[in-house]
């Protein structure tokens, strides 16, 4: 059974192939200026998509070329809190797979609460902890992956995490990999929250991208996962966390995430290497 907004887009992108989905997560809809348009469509003109509740989730999908790479993004997502069943949620990422990109491009705004990190550091996500305790089951569309899953296969593409570090080497920052808790929010953890995610091998926090990850990893689509640490978790000490501290510190963010992005698609989806 095919989602009705892959023939919506098909009809209306004139052959256009996307290699690369990219999810633009709390305020890092930015990089999504950086696409040269061909096509721009507001979620709630596209049959079945959900349309974001939340600031600083534009919600919509661009088709277009990122730098040379062609490319699909999703500026914006919709979240559990919202109120979506899991299977309406993650329609916007499952178009973007049946769309037959190469790689998937996550992003996300979380706590940190590994006290190494710092508010505006970008990391990679490497390993999660899937917190949402499957309040509603991913509806999968072929047979389930749980035997890898539970065989500690990573869900995140190795290859892709060690590309990224060398590209950020070259722009001259280093990229810390990370263990990412999911939680179904909407709120901000307690100080003791804080401290028990930490104690059970977490290093940052958020309320998205766990689900989006394993089912592009069921699809066998890479997925390649970068959390914007927005807010340090002092768990000894009370600190207020507020969504618009997450949107400043996600936004300062963009100067390291956008040239990332823009010098790794260069580097792996050359002009040349159209497949
Ligand atoms: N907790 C959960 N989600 C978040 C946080 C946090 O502290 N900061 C940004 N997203």
């Amino acid at each position: 059974m095919g989602l009705k907004s892959i023939e919506f887009i098909r009809a209306r992108s004139a052959g256009f192939q996307p290699r690369v989905g990219i999810v633009l997560g709390s305020g890092l809809g930015d990089l999504a200026h950086r696409i040269a348009p061909t096509r721009i469509f507001k979620f709630e003109d596209i049959p079945e998509f959900p349309t974001p509740r939340v600031s600083g989730h534009a919600g919509n999908l661009i088709l277009g070329e990122l730098g040379h790479t062609p490319v699909v993004a999703l500026q914006g997502r919709c979240h559990l809190y919202e109120g979506w069943q899991m299977a309406q949620a993650l329609v916007p990422v499952q178009t973007l797979i049946d769309l037959d990109i190469e790689l998937l491009i996550l992003s996300n705004a979380s706590g940190g609460i590994n006290p190494r990190f710092r508010s505006g550091q970008v990391v990679l996500m490497d390993s999660h902890i899937d917190g949402m305790f499957r309040a509603q089951p991913i509806i999968f569309q072929s047979k389930p992956n749980y035997g890898n899953l539970s065989r500690n296969v990573t869900l995140y593409d190795r290859t892709w995490i060690e590309r990224a570090q060398q590209s950020a080497l070259k722009l001259g920052f280093a990229l810390s990999t990370g263990t990412y808790w999911a939680t179904l929010g909407p709120n901000y953890e307690t100080r003791s929250e804080y401290r028990m995610f930490r104690n059970l091998g977490a290093d940052m926090v958020g309320m998205s991208t766990v689900p989006e990850a394993k089912l592009a990893f069921e699809r066998k689509i890479p997925v390649l996962a970068f959390s914007i640490v927005t807010n340090v978790a002092n768990s000894d000490n009370a600190t207020v966390t507020d969504h618009a501290d997450v949107l400043n510190w996600s936004s300062q963010a963009q100067e390291q995430l956008v040239p990332l992005i823009e010098s790794l698609l260069s580097e792996y989806f050359p002009p040349s290497s159209a497949s």
